[in-house]
């Protein structure tokens, strides 16, 4: 489905045209049914992604888990949910693009089956990979990194704010985005839904410049439901409308899209006092 045959809606139209873009892009969310620990079923997807339309959001990379405790969610399952699920969304007149993607456990396995074709870039677009650390291990991700830029894959760290280790201490990103990695906040992390100190971290990187991306990591419409709105306008009191309109719409689209992005500038981030 392409967006001149979409009708959106007016939560869209009025995103589309309050920040002067042509897609409002979700990069980063749960919303396949029964595939990882986003919706169960196609009804709760269904919800979700009408959820996802009310927040303004006009396309949607699906990025269930792979790898870590997801050992059984494939490129060919993950390709064929996003195509079933379209089909569901054009059937019942629901104004929202899916594509293909993933949110992939770091794992020294990762470039062998990234190359094999059995994890997903997003997008399905060879140029990002999306990446999540354990929770709370720090790894040394550098060799990784390096690995994937040589390979022209951007590798896109997920929701760093709300590691134990670098939430504690977010220099120890430094390292990484000198080296072409880049970062995706969760919305919800800015609005505090995380508590105070995921909340300040978010907001030390998003000062710093160190954030490129701004996704929902939506897994249903509870406790874990879309939020770019929200996040949005807190971006745009905050930093301003030009960087809202970066990291929260045209940095996804780029993604989506297989495009560069502006690239941050590493300095060290300055630490006001702890909530
Ligand atoms: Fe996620």
């Amino acid at each position: 489905m392409t967006a001149d045959v979409l009708h959106f809606r007016q939560s869209q139209t009025q995103r589309l045209a309050r920040f002067g873009v042509n897609a409002s892009v979700d990069m980063h969310c749960h919303c396949l049914p029964g595939i990882d620990d986003g919706p169960p079923t196609l009804a709760d997807a269904i919800t979700l992604c009408r959820a996802l339309v009310e927040d303004g959001i006009t396309a949607v990379i699906a990025t269930p888990h792979q790898l870590g405790p997801y050992e059984d969610v494939k490129a060919s399952g993950i390709r064929a949910a996003v195509a079933a699920l379209q089909t569901q969304l054009a059937a019942l007149g629901i104004p929202l693009t899916i594509a293909c993607g993933a949110e992939i456990r770091a794992d020294e396995r990762l470039l062998h089956l990234l190359a094999a074709g059995e994890l997903l870039t997003l997008g399905d677009g060879h140029a990002y990979a999306l990446i999540e650390l354990p929770h709370s291990t720090m790894l040394d991700l550098r060799s990784m990194i390096d690995a994937l830029v040589a390979q022209g894959i951007t590798p896109i760290i997920s929701h760093p704010e709300r590691h134990g280790p670098i939430s504690r201490d977010v220099q120890l990103l430094a390292p990484w985005i000198q080296r072409g990695a880049i970062l995706q906040v969760t919305a919800a992390s800015l609005t505090g839904v995380f508590g105070p100190i995921v909340k300040r971290s978010a907001w030390e990187l998003m000062n710093a410049g160190w954030v490129s991306l701004v996704a929902s990591d939506a897994h249903d419409v509870a406790a874990r439901g879309p939020s770019m709105t929200a996040a949005i306008e807190a971006i745009a009191a905050t930093t301003g409308h030009a960087l809202a309109r970066r990291v929260c719409l045209q940095h996804p689209q780029a993604v989506l899209e297989g495009k560069p992005l502006v690239r941050p500038r590493v300095a060290m981030v300055q630490r006001r006092g702890r909530s």
